[in-house]
């Protein structure tokens, strides 16, 4: 098969969908690679390391999206890219299947099949597919570093000749995968970590990692899939109240919240924040789906109450080549599940592939 990679063309995306590495695997298993060229130079992959592992270069994307049996990208396509791509080829790709109605319709008239990065079933099997978890543990990492570095304190404690400084307080809200990687991270760094949750099932994870966990009594909001619920109203109140008595002590505050399918859950007040230490930041990653600060804005950082409220876009793709590579490893380790004997071997039936696939036979099969 004839795996094609165009340049992403979202903008400020740095990341490519495959490195290097991962071309040579599929071309030692008799697939062809056609790159664009200069298509991983955001991500500080240059084209000599990917014609080293056997990749064909392309002029254009048109060339790539025209000529190849399977696309794979990182962002979903622009509607000039789905014009573009072949009546007929395979797509792989995140997709925002829930968010994007007309790009499923497009793809379904060129006949496209296409598969959701953000639909790999929550299955031990598919975990090293996970492109959800892999680029969630970047934004994690990455949301404390950019916290860190608009702190008015330092994170660890130091003792020093000129004094002693105590250690910053950081609260992480949401111990998803990014949630625990940013309390992992902001532990390395010498913080005092405190976590919350609304699945009782994460209070091991978080204490394990060296943080305490702040409870919300009686409060439960396990969904299916290890996924979290929406939250009845009570127990809303319950949250809040717990979330408020802990925030006004704390200088980082990093937020993960997410209810797949639904707007983020509100979590922090302007009340709230009113209450915390000038100089304080939070970091809202959940801003993409409306933020669990009332005072986030989608790409800015607001400043209220000396208190400075970060919504950052898209941080995977400020740590590009290392996003990339994880990526591009859950790439492969799909297409290694889809390509049987040389050829895409498409079985719906499968937990895997049934779960990921959107749009198949000129049709929308969901969401
Ligand atoms: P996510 O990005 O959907 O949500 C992040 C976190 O926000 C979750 O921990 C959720 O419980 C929490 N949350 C939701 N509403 C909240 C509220 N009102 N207050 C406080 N926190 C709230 O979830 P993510 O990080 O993608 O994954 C969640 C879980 O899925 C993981 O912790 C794990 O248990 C499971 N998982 C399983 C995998 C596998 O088996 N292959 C792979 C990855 C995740």
């Amino acid at each position: 098969m004839r795996i094609g990679v165009p340049t992403e063309t979202a903008p400020g995306e740095r990341r490519v969908a495959l490195v290097p590495d991962s071309v040579a695997r599929l071309v030692k298993s008799g697939h062809e690679v056609l790159l664009q060229q200069g298509a991983g130079e955001g991500a500080f992959y240059p084209d000599r390391d990917y014609v080293g592992a056997g990749a064909e270069l392309a002029p254009d994307g048109a060339a790539v999206l025209g000529l190849a049996d399977i696309i794979v990208k990182v962002q979903r396509p622009s509607p000039e890219e789905v014009a573009g791509l072949r009546v007929g080829t395979t797509l792989i790709s995140f997709l925002a299947p829930a968010a994007s109605a007309d790009l499923l319709r497009q793809l379904a008239e060129r006949n496209v099949t296409a598969l959701s990065m953000e639909l790999v079933p929550r299955i031990s099997r598919a975990q090293s597919m996970d492109a959800l978890s892999s680029q969630a543990t970047v934004a994690g990492y990455q949301a404390v570093l950019l916290g860190a570095g608009r702190l008015a304190r330092l994170l660890p404690m130091l003792t020093t000749a000129a004094g002693t400084l105590a250690p910053a307080k950081t609260f992480v809200i949401g111990a998803g995968v990014a949630g625990l990687q940013a309390i992992a991270t902001a532990r390395r760094l010498g913080a005092i970590v405190s976590a919350f949750d609304v699945r009782p099932v994460v209070r091991e994870q978080v204490q394990s990692l060296g943080a305490s966990f702040v409870a919300a009594e009686q409060v439960s909001g396990e969904g299916a899939g290890g996924y979290a619920k929406e939250l009845a109203e009570e127990q809303q109140r319950k949250v809040l109240e717990a979330v408020g008595r802990h925030i006004s002590d704390m200088d980082l505050v990093i937020t993960t919240a997410q209810i797949p399918g639904r707007p983020a859950p509100r979590l922090i007040t302007e009340e709230m924040i009113a209450t915390m230490r000038p100089g304080s930041v939070i970091v809202d990653l959940a801003a993409e789906t409306g933020g669990n600060c009332a005072l986030t804005r989608f790409g800015e950082t607001v400043v209220a109450y000396d208190v400075k409220i970060m919504g950052p876009a898209n941080l995977p793709s400020t740590i590009p080549l290392h996003a990339s590579q994880m990526y591009s490893r859950n790439l492969l380790t799909l297409l290694q599940h889809l390509l049987k004997d040389g050829g895409l071997a498409l079985d719906l039936a499968d937990e895997i592939t049934g779960a990921m696939v959107v749009v198949h036979g000129g049709e929308v099969r969901q969401p």
